[in-house]
């Protein structure tokens, strides 16, 4: 696990993206794993920018999205469909049809969940996840007590997520978001051969000390990537600020990256 620590979010975010198009130059059938939420907006501006600046394309990639919230239509404003065309598949080439994002609405949910596992099992496997981080320290939906072997399925949110996440309802209402989504598990994300999260702000700051420093363990299910061998943690550094060896970290990723 590399942990790199930046001043800003605008600066790790261009840092983060910088790797994500380097991983696209150098591999354009690339299999993307993408986030959505607040913190990997300024990731999909910096990538869409790279793209139009330079030769790379996303012609040929696809994506799959790690989770939907169930009962929301694609269309609808909160989903998390809407959420990728909106904040990066209409600014890069990717083809639409190449995009993946859990249905929400499917009437069989755990057989939407198993034939997701198909899809990204017959693409050959993620080749780079972009992770966000929950303040609970969860990855994609995979909430405090979720096993570190689960796979794509039905969850239950926890009310610290419905809280987190009810800013962006109708009037900021809790009532307003979803109680269950479907989300890979972290089993299944941690398959990707490269992984890069990002976590930012000092709310981020408990759950990033989770992940880096904590134990191994299903209630920060991010600890889970600490056995990761190609994984990256791009910080601010509020939410790097609980971290015990973050001296350590951003010299010697600094040192890698060559920054
Ligand atoms: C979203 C996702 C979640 C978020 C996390 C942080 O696809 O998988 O794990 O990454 O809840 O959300 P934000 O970025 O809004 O703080």
């Amino acid at each position: 696990m590399e942990v790199v620590i930046c001043k800003t979010k605008q600066e790790a975010s261009k840092l983060a993206a910088e790797m994500v198009s380097a991983a696209v130059l150098n591999n354009p059938k690339i299999v993307l794993g993408l986030a959505t939420g607040s913190t990997p907006v300024l990731l999909y501006k910096e990538m869409a920018k790279i793209a139009k600046a330079t030769k790379v394309s996303y012609k040929q990639a696809k994506s799959w999205n790690l989770d939907e919230y169930v009962g929301l239509a694609g269309t609808h404003e909160q989903s998390y469909r809407r959420f990728m065309n909106e904040n990066l598949f209409s600014h890069i080439d990717i083809q639409i049809k190449n995009t993946h994002v859990l249905n929400g609405l499917a009437k069989n949910l755990e057989r939407e969940c198993a034939a997701y596992e198909k899809q990204i099992k017959a693409a050959g496997g993620i080749d780079l996840q972009v992770l966000g981080i929950g303040s609970d320290g969860h990855i994609a939906f995979n909430e405090p007590g979720s096993s570190l072997k689960s796979r794509t399925r039905c969850v239950y949110l926890t009310p610290s997520t419905i809280k987190d996440n009810a800013r962006l309802f109708f009037k900021g209402k809790e009532s307003e978001v979803p109680t269950r989504a479907l989300s890979m598990g972290v089993g299944t994300i941690v398959e990707a051969k490269k992984i890069i999260l990002l976590a930012f702000g000092k709310g981020k700051a408990d759950a990033v000390k989770g992940c880096v420093e904590g134990p191994v363990t299903q209630f920060c299910t991010a600890s889970a990537l600490q056995e990761h061998n190609d994984c990256w943690i791009f910080c601010d550094e509020e939410s790097a600020s609980k971290l015990k060896l973050k001296k350590y970290y951003a010299w010697r990723s600094a040192t890698i990256l060559g920054l």
